[in-house]
């Protein structure tokens, strides 16, 4: 019987090329713009779910360390979703293995709460398409929406819980793509995303036409993967995250998660293609900055950041694969 109780999945995390920036319900996660994603193979969490009947609250053990109860809001909200669908027991031990390098400074949110609503559904036998688990992972975490799924995906931002979901887009066999992540501070964000998008919703003159501008984007990128046109996915990534960052700086007050080395990188990106090398910038809600390119540039571009970089601040992935649900 216990074996029934128990799910484990293992999922990748993901990088927003249309980046999902504001909140339209901040209850159910639903996002006031559709964005668009290339999940990651270095990056990943595995994780296992044990329902207890002895159990009063959920456990949950992060890379062997016991977190405080009061930390599970989001998790046991998962939990409690499956849960709510069975007559089996209500709480579980939940053991999750990040294998996000330490010093990556890269958010395992995505990848944490795909693989938890995977292993959930494992756990309780529920049985839900992928779309649907999609929408539930949301629930913990906007981001994790798209890491239910490999390469490129589309979330849609929908109008409710079941018709804000992701897909995973076409993109042709052959086509390759590259994250090189340089880690400028590998320090937690001082102002978490859901902070920061609704400081920048409530304050900033730019929000709405930021949520217009990405919206009407999503078209446009998604047929540039649909022919892997990759100077069209790059330029448009790197636009859709100098927008997202405008709402940052135009809040009131103002902030930004550019540290000066974020700076530094940029200007060697436009250096970089200044001299014929194709790279292109994405930055999250932080300061690492995400090298977005092909093979052929890849070694060039590793040696125009070691005059100002470490080795060990430059982390190289490729396309990511889906959810494994066991
Ligand atoms: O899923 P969250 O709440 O961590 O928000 C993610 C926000 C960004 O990383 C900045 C953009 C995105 O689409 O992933």
């Amino acid at each position: 019987m216990s074996e029934l109780l128990t799910g484990h999945a293992k999922a990748h995390t993901n990088i927003a090329l249309i980046k999902y920036w504001g909140k339209a319900d901040s209850n159910l996660i639903l996002p006031t713009n559709d964005s668009i994603s290339l999940t990651l193979d270095e990056f990943y969490t595995e994780t296992s779910v044990k329902f207890r009947s002895d159990l009063k609250q959920n456990i949950l053990t992060i890379n062997q360390k016991q977190q405080p109860t009061d930390k599970l809001k989001r998790v046991n909200r998962i939990i409690k979703h499956f849960s709510d669908m069975w007559d089996g027991p209500k709480f579980a031990e939940i053991t999750s293995d990040n294998h996000v390098p330490n010093s990556a400074g890269l958010a395992s949110s995505a990848s944490a709460m795909a693989a938890l609503a995977g292993a959930t559904m494992k756990a309780t036998q529920t049985q839900l398409s992928l779309k649907e688990l999609s929408s539930v992972a949301r629930l913990g975490s906007g981001s994790a929406t798209r890491s239910i799924f490999g390469n490129f995906v589309h979330w849609h931002r929908g109008h409710d819980h079941d018709s804000s979901y992701a897909e995973p887009l076409e993109s042709p066999a052959d086509f390759k793509i590259n994250m090189l992540t340089v880690v400028i501070n590998d320090q937690p964000k001082r102002i978490s995303s859901t902070n920061g998008m609704s400081n920048t919703a409530q304050t900033s003159p730019f929000f709405k036409e930021w949520t217009n501008t990405a919206n009407q984007a999503i078209d446009e990128m998604k047929q540039a993967i649909r022919f892997g046109n990759f100077s069209k996915i790059g330029e448009m990534a790197e636009n859709n995250a100098m927008q997202m960052h405008a709402t940052t700086l135009s809040s009131n007050p103002p902030f930004t998660y550019f540290e000066p080395d974020t700076l530094k990188v940029l200007q060697i990106i436009q250096q970089l293609r200044h001299d014929g090398i194709e790279c292109y910038a994405t930055i999250d809600a932080g300061p690492n900055v995400k090298i977005i390119c092909q093979n052929n540039n890849l070694k060039q571009i590793k040696n125009s950041l070691l005059d100002e970089f470490n080795e060990n601040q430059l982390i190289v992935a490729h396309m990511g694969p889906g959810i494994k649900i066991y």
